[in-house]
């Protein structure tokens, strides 16, 4: 757990090596992962599509939900966003054999949500901190414009503290009702998953504690705007 925090704090000091070799290839994501898909089954030959937000370098918890889809056994496709340009090409690069794994270097948000959504929500203590990495973001050019193929069954969101809304708003077009969001709950005495309940309704919710992670994973059907 603490190793985690560690190396976010040295991901926003600008040293990603742990963002290269992987950071979350985890037996609790890949037994949640294979549980929610034990759970809602196969519908014939169709593909699922599965979205992860923050893929890094590709070697982390892109692996683990791989893996829970491989062995499970269904029709799939996953789609890894990464904003980084460095960590795309090296995501892609790691994943190009891969028939049934792309992924795209874009940001899944608008980027006026950085001011509107984001920043204004940065607890006080955290504001030295992320302020100038979502500065840095908003000068980019790479916002989403590469929508996935159809409808998301799967939404795994691995990205940066408290953009996990403005994440959420960009991607909703695409998540029907029977769609699951995963993602981390973090940030102490706050909470991403409170942001998130300032703008949408939030279904069968699920908490689940994660060995060697000091932030549980949550599961959760987005609902109706509020
Ligand atoms: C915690 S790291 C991902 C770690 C990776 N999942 C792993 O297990 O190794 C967060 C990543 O999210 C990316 N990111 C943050 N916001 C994003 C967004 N809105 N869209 C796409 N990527 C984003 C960052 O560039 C960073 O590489």
């Amino acid at each position: 757990m603490l190793q985690r925090l560690a190396e976010r704090m040295r991901t926003r000091r600008g040293d990603n090596s742990s963002l290269r070799t992987g950071q979350l290839d985890n037996l609790g994501l890949e037994e949640l992962v294979t549980r929610i898909l034990t759970r809602e089954g196969c519908e014939g030959e169709r593909e699922r599509v599965v979205v992860e937000v923050g893929t890094g370098g590709g070697r982390g918890s892109t692996v683990a939900i791989h893996r829970a889809l491989s062995a499970h056994g269904c029709p799939f496709q996953l789609i890894g966003y990464e904003g980084d340009a460095g960590l795309a090409a090296l995501a892609s690069n790691h994943w190009s054999d891969a028939h049934n794994v792309r992924v795209i270097n874009e940001y899944v948000m608008r980027r006026e949500d950085l001011d509107l959504t984001v920043k204004p929500r940065v607890a006080p203590e955290d504001r030295d901190s992320y302020l100038p990495e979502f500065d840095a973001v908003a000068t980019k050019g790479n916002f989403l414009t590469t929508y996935p193929s159809g409808p998301i069954d799967l939404l795994f969101i691995d990205s940066v503290r408290y953009t996990h809304l403005a994440i959420l708003r960009a991607a909703a077009p695409w998540l029907g009702l029977k769609a699951f969001v995963v993602m981390e709950d973090d940030i102490p005495n706050y909470g991403e998953l409170a942001i998130i309940e300032t703008e949408f309704e939030l279904r069968d919710v699920g908490r689940h504690e994660i060995s060697g992670h000091q932030w549980p994973l949550v599961e959760f059907r987005l609902g109706a705007r509020r």
